[in-house]
């Protein structure tokens, strides 16, 4: 047995601030496990296109995700951190996957198919994002995907491509494992639903301690239970439900002691990613610096991949 370290691969689209719902869910994972498998971590900026149409937004986005991963801990000097749009070469892959794909197996992906229950009119992007998320993972040869819950069918749609190609052209690209968390698959937000951006019910990963405060006491209870599940469910992020049982026992009904024992927990985790974050803010250079050479490492190693997916197709002409 090879004794070379499994490559981790997972990418966050940079599409606002993220929540406690991201870092639990996939982000912090990023970081336990880079000591035990070789990370490629990215900036998914050309997956945040699909929603994002303005510039500015856009690359100010990307810089956010940069710092916050920097922030909450991955080491470029373990990691390679990098943007997607500086690895090209998934673009030409996920072509390459589009022609053997067929239309009514994209159109059983949930997010399309949300998208089209809401009426929205759908852009071929949106209709294609599983695709391009399958070439992302491919190309690197990725063994495990460290992501929430939401994202596990995206990961079947890889896995599935992989098969698919195999089975065509001749065992070429390794099949994924998605690495989901079984107590944070599904981190839910201030209103009880799934935490999302989209749903305005979330905590800010980078949130000040006054906004800790105010988003933790408006936090929707259960008026009459002895337990506030939605502040449980929350509270258990941050400290191991044996250190919960006495505090939660010896307050049963008293939500406001409850949600203050939250607030300063939550605090006393996001405090220093918070002031880590300023700092690193403030050498801008630095951080383009580590992106760029990410870059130079992931675009190496997903250009041997396609050369040898080119061969495999035919498209490579030799005398
Ligand atoms: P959002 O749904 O807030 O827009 P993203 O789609 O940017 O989040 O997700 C980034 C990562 O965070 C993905 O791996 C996703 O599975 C994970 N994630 C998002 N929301 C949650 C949640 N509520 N619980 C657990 N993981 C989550
Ligand atoms: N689709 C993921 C999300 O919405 C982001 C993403 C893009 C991703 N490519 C990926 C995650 C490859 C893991 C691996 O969060």
């Amino acid at each position: 047995m090879s004794d070379k370290p499994k490559i981790l691969l997972s990418g966050v689209k940079p599409t606002g601030a993220p929540h406690i719902g991201n870092y639990f869910g996939a982000m912090k994972q990023f970081v336990d496990l880079q000591d035990e498998y070789k990370p490629y971590i990215f900036i998914a900026d050309y997956h945040a296109l699909t929603t994002i149409h303005s510039a500015k937004e856009l690359h100010q986005n990307i810089l956010g995700v940069a710092l916050d991963y920097l922030a909450i801990g991955l080491n470029p000097e373990k990691t390679a951190l990098f943007k997607q749009s500086d690895v090209p070469e998934v673009a030409e892959l996920a072509w390459i996957f589009n022609c053997i794909t067929t239309v009514p197996y994209l159109e059983r992906a949930h997010a399309y198919k949300d998208a089209v229950a809401k009426g929205r009119e759908v852009s071929v992007g949106t209709f294609d994002y599983p695709i391009l998320m399958a070439a992302d993972i491919l190309i690197q040869d990725a063994d495990v995907v460290p992501v929430g819950q939401d994202q596990k069918q995206h990961i079947e749609y890889a896995r599935d491509t992989a098969e698919k190609f195999n089975r065509i052209f001749g065992e070429t690209f390794k099949l994924p494992e998605a690495f989901i968390l079984p107590n944070v698959e599904v981190v839910k937000g201030i209103d009880g639903q799934k935490m999302s951006k989209s749903y305005g019910n979330t905590i800010p990963l980078f949130a000040s301690r006054g906004e800790i405060q105010k988003l933790v006491m408006s936090i929707v209870t259960d008026s009459g239970a002895d337990i506030p599940q939605n502040v449980y469910a929350i509270h258990k992020l941050f400290k191991s439900e044996s250190e919960l049982a006495k505090l939660y026992e010896d307050n049963k009904g008293k939500y406001k002691i409850l949600k203050e024992a939250l607030i300063e927990d939550a605090d006393t985790t996001l405090a220093p990613l918070r002031r880590r974050r300023q700092e690193l803010a403030k050498n801008q250079s630095t951080v383009l610096k580590i992106v760029a050479e990410g870059g130079k490492v992931a675009r190496a190693r997903a250009a041997k991949k396609l050369e040898e997916t080119r061969r495999k197709i035919g498209v490579v002409l030799e005398s």
